[in-house]
């Protein structure tokens, strides 16, 4: 991978909010930290471009709701095109978390995540939106 140098004028202030925030972020360097932004940002728009991307959704559950578990299994089956893998953890007696990881076109995740939100009883839904990689360094 071949690096290439550019030069940015900023205004001074925000550089410096830029800087603090990197710091307490640890990050090594500054091009790192603009490099995960450019990247973040290229993630986003593979989303909002309707490509296929990848990522999970994370749900937190009482596992003794009969109709919540049903329910849930049912969804994963509508849309197991998209679903790679799941994974359960019992976190305790009552609340199980479950990890399922999708890839697929974006708005095709959008509706299986609406159609995960509309079960009553979760405790917790959430996506982390991420990327197949391709196209990225
Ligand atoms: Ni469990």
């Amino acid at each position: 991978m071949a690096l290439a140098r550019f030069c940015v004028s900023l205004d001074e202030e925000l550089l410096q909010r830029f800087d603090t925030k990197i710091r307490k972020e640890h990050y090594p360097t500054r091009s790192k930290a603009v490099a995960d932004l450019i990247r973040a940002s290229l993630v986003e728009k593979e989303w909002l471009a309707d490509e296929e991307v990848a990522g999970a959704i994370v749900l937190v559950y009482d596992h003794h709701k009969h109709d919540l578990l049903s329910q849930l299994v049912d969804t994963q089956h509508d849309h197991q095109t998209l679903i790679i893998s799941t994974q359960h953890i019992h976190l305790d007696h009552n609340n199980c978390l479950e990890i399922i990881a999708i890839r697929g076109q974006a708005h095709r995740i959008g509706i299986f995540l609406k159609h995960l939100k509309a079960i009553k009883g979760l405790k917790h839904i959430s996506l982390a939106a991420g990327t197949t990689g391709k196209g990225l360094q």
